[in-house]
């Protein structure tokens, strides 16, 4: 079994890609009266349509996810147009708090995936205030990001996207770092099909995400896409080479932040964390990253309760 908490439009849109996969029977868990339990009606009576025989409990009692293999939280607000980076971060710095008590509590033997943003730093707030080891605590954002970077790919050179290989590390904002070196199409390296100029057009139009969330309010399909990928790979065991928000140990000259780096995905949470020779350029772009992400972490309270 496996929790959602926050049903809203990422949360509510991941557990049915869930449902769908046949990966895991869901508890739902919303603070807003009735809304979990609604959604958990909804996506039930869909099941047969779609051929999938999971079941959801919706619920507004967060001691539901007893027994939870894995929590995922996207509960908090997203960055409204007007919302500083500042104001984002108290607030969902509150909710995330607050919370990681109760899953403690309630799922002490859990993993957990961090969804609420800013990503980096809430995966890090997690990590210290459920005090779980650092292989059970990771965060969603290099997958979207590298999601992103292959459709951008897949659309310049009109070839299928499933074909391309690509990680993007770093912050989850305007400081990530798709990993040119290591991005291939089918086995072939990317610069041997397109230029360097071309090349650059594309790792900017992936950096400037807030585009695609400025047009609708904040994005959906493709982050629930992307959490369900994750607990596929979590709950099926898969060993997935893929990009989280992790918090190293040393890797990359990083330790005491979370930050998206090439990862194993497996049952245990974090198998490993892949430590790949990089550029001087792209070393650089990541220490700039990680700064960014501690100076936003030492704003915050980690305190224990
Ligand atoms: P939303 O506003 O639709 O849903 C958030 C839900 O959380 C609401 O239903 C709210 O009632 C609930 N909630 C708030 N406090 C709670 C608590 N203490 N316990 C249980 N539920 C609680 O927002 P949306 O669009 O679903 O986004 C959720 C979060 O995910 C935001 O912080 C957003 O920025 C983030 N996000 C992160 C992505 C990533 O790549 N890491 C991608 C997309 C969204």
């Amino acid at each position: 079994m496996i929790s959602i908490i926050g049903a809203g439009r990422v949360g509510s849109f991941s557990a049915f890609n869930i449902l769908r996969m046949g990966i895991a029977d869901i508890t739902l868990v919303d603070v807003r009266d009735g809304l979990a339990a609604g959604e958990a009606f909804d996506l039930t009576q869909s099941s047969s349509a779609i051929e999938a025989d999971g079941k959801i409990n919706g619920t507004a009692k967060i001691s539901d996810i007893e027994g939870s293999d894995l929590v995922i939280v996207t509960a908090g607000v997203p960055r409204e147009p007007g919302m500083s980076r500042t104001e984002l971060l108290e607030h969902n710095t509150g909710i995330v708090s607050g919370l990681m008590t109760d899953v403690a509590k309630y799922a002490p033997s859990c993993k957990i995936m961090m969804v609420t943003n800013p990503v980096d730093v809430m995966t890090y707030l997690a990590y210290i205030k459920s005090g779980f080891e650092r292989n059970r605590v990771f965060g969603m954002g290099g997958i979207l990001d590298t999601l992103r970077y292959r459709s951008h790919i897949g659309l310049e050179l009109n070839l299928s996207m499933e074909d391309i290989g690509g990680l993007v590390v770093g912050e989850h904002d305007g400081h990530m770092i798709p990993l040119v070196e290591y991005t291939t199409v089918s086995g072939i390296p990317l610069r041997r099909l397109l230029d360097e100029q071309t090349i650059a057009h594309i790792v900017e139009r992936t950096r400037s995400r807030r585009s695609y969330a400025s047009l609708k309010g904040g994005t959906v399909y493709a982050p629930a896409a992307a959490i369900a990928a994750m607990t596929e790979a979590v709950l099926r065991g898969r060993n997935q080479v893929t990009t989280a928000s992790v918090v190293p140990g040393g890797e990359y000259g990083l330790r005491d932040i979370a930050i998206g780096l090439p990862i194993v995905l497996g049952e245990n949470g974090v198998e490993r964390i892949l430590e790949l020779p990089l550029d001087d350029a792209t070393m650089r772009s990541l220490t700039e990253s990680a700064k960014i992400i501690k100076s936003a972490i030492e704003g915050i309270s980690l305190s224990p309760h």
